[in-house]
């Protein structure tokens, strides 16, 4: 077995139908399947390299070493690695995002697709995709949809082995963009791991269950017939209801603020005026704007007006995690 150097890339993703919590939490299998499309725009690049030399996991996220609580995911990621691996030798990890830390943008996505792939090439392994999304499910669940490009559904599965995700469609099968409005917000953000582990307390929870299979079927109906308008409504329906269920869990948690509020209520009247576009929303305070690419730039120019939103970053869909010899280190 050769134990050497990778680096990988991966984007990361929105989810149209939202995944929001788990049967299992240790294993990371969800309550329900969820759809996402890769972020060209927002990646993570991880060079990994197991060294017999090192007497402990080097962990590097951006320029510094990871706090107490990022190393201990990571580790845990890596442990599984090394079991799949049969090694026990420790590795330096080294991780840098393309978009700003602290923006709010969801980097665990991208970040454990990143890790699972560096890491196990690193190991000598050459996992399936399959294989490698089952992976990365473990480390953060919405990661195991940023293994395959484009659009994409995790299939929830009965166990960890059935728990992956698949492609739906390339990239390029159909030219959407997420334009995403970086809202400023001095609210502390709470972890969707916190927010998974809370969603049952919601009474709401059931009746979204419910009503997901209908609409997982609207989604994957409108993203094969590129029916912008179906399927905005029905990412907008979604990120409502997870937003309404972290809302009413006990205790409650809030991911609203009002610069939030004020892109919400501009997309709504941006649309009474003819412009088709959409809003969904994760478990922090930003806004995605989904519009086809021939409206993007109007949306960005209309959203850079709003005196709440301090960043713009505008994605295609993007591809699956791929290998790189761009080392970090
Ligand atoms: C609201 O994948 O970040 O973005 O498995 O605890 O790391 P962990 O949770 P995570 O949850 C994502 C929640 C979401 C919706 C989604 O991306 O599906």
């Amino acid at each position: 077995m050769s134990l050497g150097k990778a680096t990988a890339i991966a984007c990361s993703n929105i989810a149209f139908i939202k995944y929001w919590g788990n049967r299992d939490a240790a294993l990371r299998l969800p309550l329900n399947n969820s759809i996402s499309m890769n972020l060209d725009h927002a990646t993570t690049r991880t060079t990994v390299a197991f060294d017999a030399m090192l007497n402990d996991d080097e962990i590097v996220i951006g320029d510094r070493a990871a706090n107490a609580a990022q190393r201990v995911r990571v580790v845990a990621h890596l442990e599984r690695v090394r079991a799949l691996a049969h090694i026990e030798t420790r590795a330096r990890v080294h991780s840098r995002n393309n978009f700003p830390m602290g923006a709010g943008i969801a980097s665990s996505a991208s970040a454990f697709a990143a890790l699972s792939l560096a890491a196990t090439r690193a190991a000598g392994l050459a996992l399936s995709e399959r294989e490698l999304s089952i992976l990365a499910r473990q480390g953060s669940g919405s990661a195991c949809r940023s293994i395959p490009a484009g659009f994409v559904e995790w299939l929830a599965g009965t166990s960890s082995a059935d728990s992956y995700a698949v492609q739906i469609a390339p990239p390029s099968f159909w030219d959407l963009r997420d334009v995403i409005a970086v809202v400023s917000t001095t609210e502390k953000h709470v972890g969707s791991t916190e927010g998974h582990a809370a969603a049952s307390s919601s009474h709401f929870l059931a009746a979204r269950l419910q009503a997901l299979p209908e609409r997982l079927a609207r989604v994957r109906h409108a993203l094969a017939t590129r029916d912008l308008e179906m399927l905005g409504n029905a990412i907008e329906q979604d990120a409502i209801e997870l937003h309404l269920i972290a809302m009413t869990s006990r205790p409650p948690i809030f991911y609203w603020s009002p610069g939030m509020v004020r892109v919400i209520q501009a997309v709504h009247a941006w649309r009474g005026e003819g412009l088709a576009v959409y809003f969904t929303l994760d478990a922090g305070p930003n806004v995605h704007l989904i519009c086809e690419a021939r409206d993007a730039d109007s949306v960005a120019m209309r959203v850079r007006e709003i005196p709440e939103v301090v960043q713009v970053i505008v994605n295609a869909p993007g591809d699956a995690a791929y290998l790189t010899d761009q080392h970090l280190f």
